[in-house]
C-alpha cells in the first residue's frame, strides 16, 4: 500500500471545523485519536468541504478550519506521528465521491438518519451535498487504504455504509478499497447533553448549558456542571436508567481513570452537588493544558497553516495513487 508505515494498521477520520470543538467531539474521537498515535499509521483530517453542507459564512470557515488544526494539535496530535491536512487541499476526494455516488443506491442512502437528522433541523437548506455526505465520508476513508476508523457512535451507520459501497465496488469492478472499520470508544462514544441527557452533545445546540467545550474558562466550567440535569433521586451511583448522572459519571470515569466501583465509593452518603463539583474540578484540571497549548499555538503566526500543508503533501500521493485505479477500473483512462 502507498507510503503505509511497515507493520501498521492505518486509522483515518475526520472532524468538521464548524462550531467549537465539545466534550462529545473529544471523549468519541480525539482523545482516542492522541491515545493510539504510537500504535496505528494516523492520517486525520479537517472535513471543510463537509463543512459547506450547511452554510458556513466563507471567512469564519477558513478561520475555523486553521482554528481546529490548532487544537488537535493544543490536544496532543503529534505531526511526527500522524498526518493531519485540510479536505479541499486534496481533490481527490470530491472526485471519488463522484465515483462512489454512482455506485450507491437510493435506498441505501436515503437510510442515513444523519441525514433526517440534520434535515429535520434545517428545513430551509435541505441540499443534495448535505444528502449526498456519506459518499463524500466514503471517499474520504477509502483514498487512504484505511482499515480502521476512529469515531463515535453516531458514525457508525456511515462506516456501514461505506463497507457497503467498497465491498461492492471490489466485487464488481476489481479489487480497490481496503474494508474500513470504526473503532468505537469502549465509554466516551456517546456523550450526552448536559441539559438534555437524552440526545447526544451537539455542536448545533442552543442551550447555553448544553455542551463543555474545550476552551471553556473554569467558571463556565463550573456553572455547567453545575446546571447539568440529574434526577430527584438520591446515590451516587452508575445507572443507565439516570440518565443525566450517568452521563456525568461516565465523563468522570473516563477522566479519573478510576473503576466505577471506586467513584461510587468516593462518593456514597454525598450528594449531587458535592458530585458536580468534583467532577468541574476534574475537568478543570483536564482541560487546563489543551487551553495553555491552544493559546501558545495561537501565538506562533504562520505554524498551523504550514503543518497543515505539509500533511495534505506527505498524503496525496496516497489519494492521488487510490483515485487513479478507481478510476481505471470504471473505464474512465
Ligand atoms: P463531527 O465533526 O460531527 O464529529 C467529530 C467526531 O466527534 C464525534 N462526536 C461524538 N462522540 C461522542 N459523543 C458525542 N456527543 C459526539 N459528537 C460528535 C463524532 O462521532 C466524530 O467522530 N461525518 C463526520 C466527519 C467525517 C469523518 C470522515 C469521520 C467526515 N469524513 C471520515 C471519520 C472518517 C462528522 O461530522 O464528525
Amino acid at each position: 500500500m502507498t507510503g503505509k508505515i511497515a507493520g501498521k494498521r492505518r486509522v483515518f477520520s475526520g472532524i468538521q471545523p464548524t462550531g467549537d470543538i465539545h466534550l462529545g467531539n473529544y471523549l468519541g474521537a480525539i482523545k482516542q485519536w492522541v491515545e493510539s498515535q504510537e500504535l496505528y499509521d494516523n492520517i486525520f483530517c479537517i472535513v471543510n468541504s463537509h463543512a459547506i453542507t450547511t452554510r458556513q459564512d466563507p471567512a469564519t470557515l477558513r478561520a475555523k478550519s486553521y482554528e481546529l488544526g490548532a487544537m488537535l494539535l493544543a490536544c496532543g496530535i503529534d505531526m511526527d506521528k500522524s498526518s493531519l491536512f485540510i479536505q479541499s487541499e486534496i481533490d481527490e476526494h470530491a472526485a471519488l465521491a463522484w465515483i462512489l455516488d454512482c455506485n450507491i443506491p437510493m435506498g441505501d442512502m436515503s437510510r442515513m438518519t444523519q441525514f433526517k437528522d440534520k434535515s429535520s433541523k434545517n428545513p430551509k437548506n435541505i441540499n443534495v451535498g448535505l444528502f449526498n455526505y456519506p459518499a463524500l465520508m466514503a471517499a474520504d476513508i477509502l483514498l487512504y487504504q484505511a482499515s480502521g476508523v476512529p469515531v463515535g457512535e453516531d458514525q457508525k451507520q456511515h462506516l456501514e455504509l461505506t463497507r457497503d459501497v467498497a465491498t461492492r465496488f471490489n466485487r464488481d469492478f476489481g479489487e480497490c478499497f481496503t474494508i474500513p472499520e470504526p473503532i468505537i470508544p469502549k465509554i466516551g462514544a456517546r456523550v450526552m447533553g448536559l441539559d438534555t441527557p437524552e440526545s447526544k452533545m451537539s455542536k448545533s445546540a442552543k442551550g447555553e448549558n448544553h455542551a463543555i467545550f474545550l476552551l471553556d474558562s473554569p467558571e463556565a466550567i463550573v456553572r455547567k456542571c453545575k446546571k447539568a440535569v440529574t434526577d430527584s433521586q438520591s446515590g451516587i451511583i452508575f445507572d443507565e436508567s439516570r440518565a443525566g448522572l450517568y452521563n456525568l459519571l461516565c465523563i468522570y470515569e473516563i477522566f479519573t481513570q478510576q473503576s466505577r466501583a471506586a467513584i461510587e465509593a468516593e462518593f456514597a452518603g454525598k450528594g449531587y452537588g458535592h458530585f458536580k463539583a468534583a467532577l468541574a474540578e476534574v475537568l478543570i484540571d483536564s482541560l487546563r493544558p489543551i487551553r495553555e497549548n491552544y493559546a501558545r499555538l495561537q501565538r506562533e503566526g504562520g505554524y498551523i497553516e504550514r503543518i497543515l500543508q505539509e500533511g495534505a503533501d506527505k498524503v496525496r500521493p496516497i489519494a492521488k495513487a487510490t483515485y487513479q485505479r478507481a478510476k481505471e477500473l470504471v473505464g474512465l483512462v
